[in-house]
């Protein structure tokens, strides 16, 4: 699969852009483990212009990460034009922009998936972006505003006709939020359409190399976003190349290796935020890192409070003690 002239292999896997998830540390963790393409967090195009800092610092990825993509939302054509010059000019593979977010604070202004109900506005400022960069430019988005409303078969081609190189679609409309499970129905007719080109990627719910595979085999989409399920889980991403390609299960990965890859992950994470941001940031992905274990409440209870990386630490060192197998 191709994004432009980015060359992703067959069945690339992406990992999902995520506010406060997918930041450069997270980033570096995942990519080791086969993941094909991935993003900044979203990015506020009218903060950018602003030049506010917490926007600029997400703009900041380091070479090993390429192919990289640039997430920008807003809802003025001129704000979003002007925020993807500057997105373009720290140099990414691609500029995709957020059509799908749901929370108010983002929807209530007209930005992320409120386009969804606005879809004039919405291929204005696809098509006012992909003439101010020489970049590819993709879209990642839900099926629709509500349940009456699930234009994405239509809009995926009308996105196509101004230019943009893939979508990427979540199996859920912005109404329901995050509930529920996603429905991949309409992304497989998509997909499915003989007059679409452009790659669709297929997104929502897989957390385990099967559903991938099961998703793959059913809908037939071109690549496949992980989000959630790659939190404290990064392995997923080698888990499912795994799968596809020799049709078998890896075991899970020992305790040695989750260790190895959360301590890693807090060290990244330090380097970019300092320590008290990041033990902060870090408790959404430490239950995840040692999900399953017996008794393992205590152990992450004192991973959420730890006051410094020696205390974390400690724990690993106990973790290690009490669930390596000989
Ligand atoms: C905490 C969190 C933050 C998210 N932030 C973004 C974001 O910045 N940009 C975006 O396009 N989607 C964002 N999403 C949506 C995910 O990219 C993805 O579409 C959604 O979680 C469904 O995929 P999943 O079931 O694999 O998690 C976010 C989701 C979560 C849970």
């Amino acid at each position: 699969m191709k994004i432009g002239n980015i060359e992703l292999g067959d069945k690339p896997l992406f990992l999902a852009p995520m506010e406060d998830i997918t930041d450069p540390s997270f980033r570096a963790i995942c990519k080791p483990f086969g993941v094909d393409m991935m993003y900044t967090e979203f990015i506020s195009s009218e903060g950018l212009i602003r030049d506010a800092k917490k926007s600029r610092n997400k703009l900041l990825f380091e070479e090993s990460e390429r192919p990289i993509g640039i997430q920008i939302f807003g809802h003025q054509v001129d704000s979003m034009v002007e925020a993807a010059k500057v997105s373009a000019e720290a140099g990414p593979d691609l500029i995709d922009i957020n059509f799908g977010c749901p929370v108010r604070k983002v929807t209530g202004k007209g930005a992320g998936a409120a386009l969804l109900r606005d879809i004039p506005r919405m291929l204005e400022i696809t098509q006012a972006v992909v003439k101010a960069v020489n970049i590819p430019v993709t879209i990642k988005t839900r099926l629709g505003w509500d349940v009456d409303n699930q234009p994405i078969v239509q809009l995926a081609e009308q996105l196509q006709d101004i230019g943009v190189q893939a979508i990427s679609i979540h199996g859920r409309t912005r109404n329901q939020l995050y509930k529920g499970v996603s429905d991949w129905t309409l992304i497989g007719e998509t997909k499915n359409n003989p007059r679409l080109k452009i790659p669709v990627i297929g997104n929502g719910d897989i957390n385990s190399a099967s559903v991938a595979l099961a998703m793959i085999n059913k809908y037939g989409v071109d690549g496949l976003m992980v989000g959630r399920g790659a939190i404290g889980n990064p392995w997923i991403f080698r888990e499912i190349h795994h799968l596809i390609s020799t049709g078998e299960e890896l075991d899970p990965p020992s305790i040695e290796e989750r260790v190895a890859v959360c301590r890693n992950h807090i060290q990244q994470s330090i380097r970019w935020k300092g320590e008290a941001v990041s033990l902060r940031e870090m408790r959404k992905h430490f239950s995840n890192y040692f999900k399953g274990y017996k008794n393992i409440k205590p152990h992450r209870m004192r991973l959420v409070t730890a006051k410094s990386f020696e205390d974390i630490e400690q724990v690993f060192t106990d973790l290690l003690q009490e669930y390596s197998v000989e």
